[in-house]
């Protein structure tokens, strides 16, 4: 279930900074498209990520994945929400790759996307991956 209480403006506020700050740090030197991911935690914690990309492309990584997998592994609680920041007139969608794993570890989480007018854009993680495939078809 998606966490519905509305974030507090000025935390909402925090969250996009956060994503946006992210930017900078991406290193997307072969595509030059840089994105920067904020997830929020139900403590409120804040977890951040930025694409990183490789010579070899197909071994880059989304910001939101470095972001998730980040929070994962140093502690976070459950993922109430997910900005994903880009230098773009119209907010970015997360990739195929993303929606799987944030379906997989930030489900009930709502996905804020951000343009570089400050525009955005939420959809919960369910409405951008209908139908998902998980641990449920496994054990069918
Ligand atoms: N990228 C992300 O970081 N997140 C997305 O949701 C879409 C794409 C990155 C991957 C690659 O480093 C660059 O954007 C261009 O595809």
């Amino acid at each position: 279930m998606t966490d519905d209480a509305p974030l507090d403006p000025s935390e909402r506020d925090a969250l996009v900074a956060a994503a946006w700050a992210m930017l900078p740090r991406a290193r997307c030197g072969y595509s030059k498209f840089a994105v920067g991911a904020a997830l929020r935690d139900e403590q409120g914690r804040v977890w951040t990520g930025a694409n990183v990309e490789n010579a070899s492309y197909t071994l880059g990584l989304c910001a939101e994945r470095v972001a998730i997998f980040h929070a994962l592994t140093h502690g976070a609680g459950r993922f109430t929400h997910v900005v994903v920041a880009t230098d773009t007139a119209q907010p970015t969608s997360p990739c195929g790759a993303c929606r799987q794993i944030l379906w997989e570890f930030a489900r009930d989480a709502m996905v804020v996307m951000v343009a570089r007018d400050g525009a955005q854009t939420q959809r919960s993680v369910a409405e951008l991956l209908p139908g998902a495939f998980d641990d449920g078809a496994l054990s069918g």
